[in-house]
């Protein structure tokens, strides 16, 4: 039993080191309040739900109506009979809403990335990736045979210099966040849509944080920097804004998309998404598209949060999104603040080392366009005692 003695004692230190990731089951939906087991009613401050779609009625009447009409779920992969009418008309919209050729949909966003790289490059090719990009574009990039280059986080100089040192390889992709999610910052996509052109290169943006959430009707951050349509190819996930709930996709060029079908192994060799997520998704889209009051709202919360930490010294990461960094360094201090906050009624998620550098510990918050100004200005008057208390305002 060598090996679970091994892993016993690492889960062990990691007990000590006080790094151990705690879930806290909730009793009912995701939302802007939520129920957590033995806490009781908090405000949900660490959740992608930006919209406030993951438990929107007509969503939840859409995926109902899905299993009545088309079943529980395929028992297959696409190829052999796990294509349904509804998986060909959700990449269709997804083309229509991206002002792409085509869309592949995936299990998740993870396995998007997982299966891009090693299936579209080879020994002769080059993908040059930001050292911030997302865990699995940096799992998904390791599985690929090419060359492999990561650049400073947005540091365009850098970017300039891999591509100058790549010069030699056959094809190369650049391989960006829109958003940096433990940032709230956005990839400067302006400049790497040029730097892309100059080199021949061939830019993917994974919009996860950005879809539904940034530009004036949530196309994402392409759209919000005035790049949209200038993007070669996108990943993104439909767990986030677009309803929350399961499954990614891939869209850009017929031919991108025409060979991922034939050789990409997530989409080969995993199952369909099933059709209550289909239809729950299309549904999310519908509404989105219908009116972009939702995404309005959540630029208002975001920018009503941002100010009222800001104004009062808690020292955040600026930025526009709704993903909102507080910096406290010490990676015990940012997890003791989030335990203390849960009690106080706002649950916020604490990061360290190794997900964000060694000393740059901190708290992120999440907004939603479904919080209520009292919910967030209640959050954020908590957060500023809190910041108080633990001498991390900027003037402590
Ligand atoms: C940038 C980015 N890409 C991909 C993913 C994975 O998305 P999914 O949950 O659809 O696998 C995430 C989720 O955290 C993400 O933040």
């Amino acid at each position: 039993m060598s090996l679970l003695n091994t892993l016993s004692a690492e889960l062990d230190q990691m007990g000590k080191a006080g790094t151990l990731k705690r879930e806290l089951p909730l009793r009912g939906p995701q939302g802007a309040m939520v129920e957590i087991e033995g806490k009781g009613e908090v405000i949900m401050l660490t959740s992608n739900n930006y919209l406030g779609l993951a438990n929107h009625p007509a969503i939840v009447e859409a995926a109902e109506k899905a299993e009545r009409d088309f079943g529980y779920g395929l028992a297959s992969v696409r190829f052999i009979c796990g294509t349904q009418t509804i998986h060909r008309r959700l990449e269709e919209r997804i083309s229509e809403f991206f002002g792409t050729e085509e869309t592949i949909l995936y299990g998740s966003c993870w396995n998007a990335n997982e299966g891009l790289f090693q299936t579209i490059t080879t020994e002769d090719d080059a993908i040059v990736s930001d050292e911030l990009n997302h865990a699995s574009i940096i799992d998904g990039v390791r599985l690929a045979k090419s060359r492999k280059e990561r650049y400073k986080n947005r540091d365009m100089a850098d970017l300039r210099r891999v591509m100058e040192a790549t010069r030699d390889s056959r094809n190369r992709v650049i391989m960006t966040d829109g958003v940096f999610s433990m940032e709230g910052s956005l990839a400067p996509l302006p400049e790497m849509v040029a730097i892309a052109r100059e080199h021949g290169a061939f830019l993917v943006v994974d919009d996860s944080h950005g879809t539904g959430v940034l530009g004036k009707t949530g196309r994402g951050t392409a759209e919000e920097l005035g790049v949209f349509g200038k993007i070669d190819a996108y990943t993104s996930t439909l767990g986030k804004a677009l309803g929350g709930s399961h499954g990614g996709f891939t869209t850009g060029p017929r031919v991108l998309v025409d060979y991922l079908r034939q050789k990409s192994r997530p989409y080969l060799f995993s199952n369909t998404l099933p059709p209550a997520v289909v239809m729950g998704s299309m549904a999310a889209l519908d509404l989105l598209e219908k009116d972009s009051t939702l995404v309005s709202r959540l630029r208002e919360n975001t920018t009503r949060f941002r100010r009222a930490l800001a104004a009062r010294g808690v020292n955040i990461r600026e930025g526009i999104t709704p993903i909102v960094p507080i910096l406290i360094g010490d990676t015990a201090k940012a997890i003791a603040m989030s335990a203390e906050l849960l009690d106080r009624g706002v649950y916020v998620s604490g990061f360290g080392f190794p997900v964000v550098p060694q000393g740059q510990a901190r708290l992120r918050c999440q907004i939603s366009a479904a919080h209520t100004t009292e919910q967030l200005d209640r959050a954020a008057n908590a957060i500023v005692q809190l910041a108080e208390k633990y001498g991390v305002l900027a003037d402590a």
